[in-house]
């Protein structure tokens, strides 16, 4: 059976239903429903939504290419090859999950203190739209309880020295179970789980987008948001472990540079400065 859905806003105003294709039920997340709630000037005036794609991140860096407008938002309420860092399946049953990608144009030297934005915009919504207490895990998740409740993943297109786009991926799971898939049951949790009772993805991917905005906002204008990212770190003051492809370092978490790149005190007194890799925290 084929369905009809709305791309845009504008779509949505002069589509009719034609034969043989079934209008289905709106998404809380189409451009229409994203257009009524969002106060942003930017960050998701362009709303690309979609019921299904492969991935939002392949959607997005087609679009950049393609010369979409800064601030464009790809959302899908199911992703059929959703990924993650480290080449990582990203798993969410259809409309349980924020499935974002993000396509902006910064300079270069912004570059390195997206995932700081990223990150911290995904803490502060869902502290202010939930009361929950999440804590940013080096460099890219976000825990509440010590489980995974988002993840993120940036890709760029960087030429000679100029950026041609920064897309951002966020998964954020909303109201999905985690126990209902043996693969994450004990390390991933959702805001569902975490406070016992179903949440707006609407209401969080307003707050997000929104918190986002602000946090890009003060990157542009040369404000640091270090120091704010460096309260929601979990990470630090631990025993850890950090991979990076074959590469394992074991040492203490003492602090991150204000590029958010990771100081791990080593056994032999020295200070490593790793700027990408995955943390395990000790026993
Ligand atoms: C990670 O923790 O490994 C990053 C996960 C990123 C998942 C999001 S979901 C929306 C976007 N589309 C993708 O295919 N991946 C990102």
């Amino acid at each position: 059976m084929k369905t009809w859905y709305h791309e845009s806003a504008e779509e949505a105003k002069c589509c009719l239903p034609s034969e043989g294709k079934m209008k289905q039920p709106e998404s809380d997340l189409s451009a229409t429903s994203l257009h009524r709630e969002l106060r942003t000037k930017l960050i998701g005036k362009n709303v690309l939504y979609y019921p299904v794609v492969s991935s939002t991140l392949d959607i997005a860096k087609q679009a950049a290419k393609e010369g979409v407008t800064e601030g464009t938002i790809v959302i899908a309420d199911h992703q059929t090859a959703g990924r993650g860092r480290f080449g990582r399946n990203w798993w969410a049953p259809s409309d349980s999950s924020i499935l974002l990608s993000i396509v902006i144009r910064p300079r270069l030297e912004q570059l390195r203190h997206l995932n700081m934005a990223a990150t911290l915009a995904v803490a502060l919504s869902i502290e202010k739209v939930t009361g929950l207490k999440p804590v940013i895990k080096w460099p890219n998740d976000v825990l509440i309880g010590g489980k995974k409740v988002s993840g993120i993943l940036i890709e760029s297109e960087v030429e000679e020295e100029k950026v041609n786009f920064v897309v951002i991926g966020i998964g954020l799971n909303v109201n999905l179970d985690p126990s209902s898939n043996p693969e994450i049951a004990e390390t991933a949790t959702s805001l569902r789980a975490a406070l016992g009772k179903e949440v707006s993805r609407l209401e969080m991917l307003c707050s997000l987008l929104g918190e986002f905005e602000e946090l890009y906002d003060a990157l542009r204008e040369g404000e640091p948001i270090d120091q704010l990212w460096r309260c929601y770190l979990g990470t630090l003051g631990k025993q850890v472990a950090v991979r990076c492809g074959e590469q394992v370092w074991q040492g203490y978490a003492e602090s991150v540079d204000d590029e958010g790149n990771l100081l791990l005190r080593c056994p032999d007194g020295s200070l490593l400065t790793i700027v990408a890799g995955e943390v395990t925290l000790q026993v």
